[in-house]
């Protein structure tokens, strides 16, 4: 191992914007064992008396979600909402599509809000864009939104909820631009249809913020046409435009796929550039932001097809140190971007290609957990725009990199700061001046670490604790400086 120098400046007055909370949400879906036996599993002695599991509920505040967005995903572009509310013994056992499983609608709408008050989250719907129609969408927020007096608020009512739900984030559609979807639309035909599902959604309720659907990669043909002409076409109406974009070290080049920062960064500002040039071409006053609503890391299990069973076992991801390296940077680009970026969900929050997985009466918290759950706990008011200087290795996909990737935070109202770091070198240690160039923090709070020498280690069931966050002392801050020799293939979370 060989030992290098870096410096970070940080002056609490040099700020990117405002870190939105939102960038801290998950998704959870219709696939797999997400729902079942994951979050609701009346069968496990964890479960609560509606179902739920107490063990996933506790995990998931750990984790401290903002918002989840629900039921799907590919699920979504079959799903008849009217299916999943009312007495679950008269709901419909159906074929579905997208995963090719059983779908029992045990768990619907109203499990799921349940679910979102118990969590003190945000819930996020999504409306049927594929064989729904416009009209199916109006109704499922009438159904959610309306005060009671007219039928679908009496529906709801009449399973039990006669206030409504005030679901305000609102997805139009998932992944239409995506052959695999069901009922997939070339964009003119998604623009128009998704423009008349939002006017007639805000007219139900026009305090609900809307979502567009964006390109699923930055990989398909029809990017970023899709997202341009999307946006030309529903700019008055929708709020967010969506990214989806999942990562992986297809080509077992852990040095390029550990600079997937890189990557990242392209597609926010390519979609940045395109809500700009947008915003500029309708001479629009009003401002449209993006939502990165699935995110994850995944390759290693892409299983997608449920062989018509009931809550097969589907995509569930195992992740190793190097996963949870490229989730902390991920969620550094998250900061470093949040002047434009203001709603991220990871995919999923259990189970499917998810960080925690379950057994009937287990529950695994694998690598990238600790990374999510120091950063949506920590990272709060305004991310700064930092100067770093750190030495540079060479990457094959992305040319030279500097050896740290980082981001920071500062919150104004309780006077508290935060740095992330990823030590990308799988063996250089960086010895890394902090330098606070104004208003030097009184105390170092606190600092977490996860760190390995093995790029591969990963938590198993055999031995679930081999890679987590360690607490580590904090050296004293010597004339607004703090020193730390920042191991290799590490991410730091400081707190000041
Ligand atoms: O999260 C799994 C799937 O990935 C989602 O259903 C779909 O939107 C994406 O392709």
């Amino acid at each position: 191992m060989t030992n290098s120098a870096a410096k970070i400046y940080i002056d609490r007055h040099r700020t990117i914007g405002e870190i939105s909370p939102l960038l801290f949400g998950g998704f959870a879906e219709h696939m797999g064992r997400c729902i079942y036996e994951g979050i609701y599993d009346p069968a496990s002695p964890h479960a609560d008396e509606t179902g739920l599991r107490r063990d996933v509920l506790a995990a998931l505040r750990e984790q401290q979600y903002t918002t989840i967005r629900y039921p799907g995903g590919n699920f979504l572009s079959g799903y008849n909402w009217l299916d999943g509310v009312g007495p679950q013994a008269q709901r419909p056992r159906r074929r579905e599509l997208a995963w090719q499983s059983i779908e029992t609608n045990q768990f619907g709408t109203n499990e799921f809000i349940d679910f979102c008050r118990l969590l003190e989250t945000q819930p996020m719907l999504g409306v049927n864009m594929g064989t729904g129609t416009i009209q199916d969408a109006a109704n499922l927020v009438e159904y959610c939104n309306a005060p009671m007096g007219t039928y679908y608020a009496d529906l709801r009512a009449s399973h039990g909820y006669r206030e409504p739900h005030g679901v305000k984030y609102w997805c139009v559609g998932n992944e239409m631009d995506g052959p695999w979807q069901i009922g997939h639309l070339d964009v003119d035909e998604y623009a128009r249809k998704a423009r008349e599902a939002a006017k007639m959604m805000k007219w139900h309720d026009p305090s609900i913020k809307l979502i567009s659907c964006g390109s699923s990669n930055d990989r398909m043909p029809t990017y970023p046409e899709w997202d341009r002409v999307t946006l030309e076409t529903c700019w008055e109406h929708v709020d967010y435009h969506s990214m989806h974009y999942y990562a992986g070290n297809r080509d077992d080049d852990s040095p390029s796929y550990l600079a997937s920062a890189a990557q990242f960064e392209a597609f926010v500002d390519t979609l940045s550039g395109t809500l700009r040039y947008v915003k500029a071409k309708r001479r629009s006053a009003k401002d449209v932001y993006l939502s990165w609503d699935e995110w994850q890391v995944w390759y290693k299990d892409t299983s997608g097809r449920g062989g018509w069973g009931e809550a097969p076992h589907l995509s569930e991801e195992m992740y190793n140190l190097e996963d949870a390296l490229v989730v902390a940077q991920w969620l550094n680009v998250f900061l470093r971007k949040c002047d434009v970026l203001k709603i991220a969900c990871v995919a999923q929050i259990v189970n499917v290609i998810s960080w925690l997985h379950t057994t009937t009466d287990g529950l695994l918290k694998q690598t990238s957990f600790y990374p999510f759950m120091l950063m949506s706990t920590m990272a709060r008011g305004h991310a700064l725009d930092l100067l770093v200087q750190a030495p540079q290795h060479e990457t094959k996909k992305y040319g030279p990199m500097p050896l740290l990737d980082v981001s920071a935070s500062y919150d104004e109202a309780t006077g508290t700061g935060a740095v992330f770091i990823v030590n990308r070198s799988q063996s250089e240690a960086v010895v890394t001046d902090l330098i606070w160039q104004s208003e030097v923090p009184q105390t170092v709070k606190e600092i977490w670490q996860l760190a390995g020498t093995d790029v591969k280690a990963a938590n198993t069931w055999q031995q679930p604790d081999l890679t987590t966050a360690k607490q580590i002392s904090a050296p004293a801050l010597n004339d607004g400086t703090l020193t730390l020799n920042l191991p290799p293939l590490s991410f730091t979370a400081i707190q000041v």
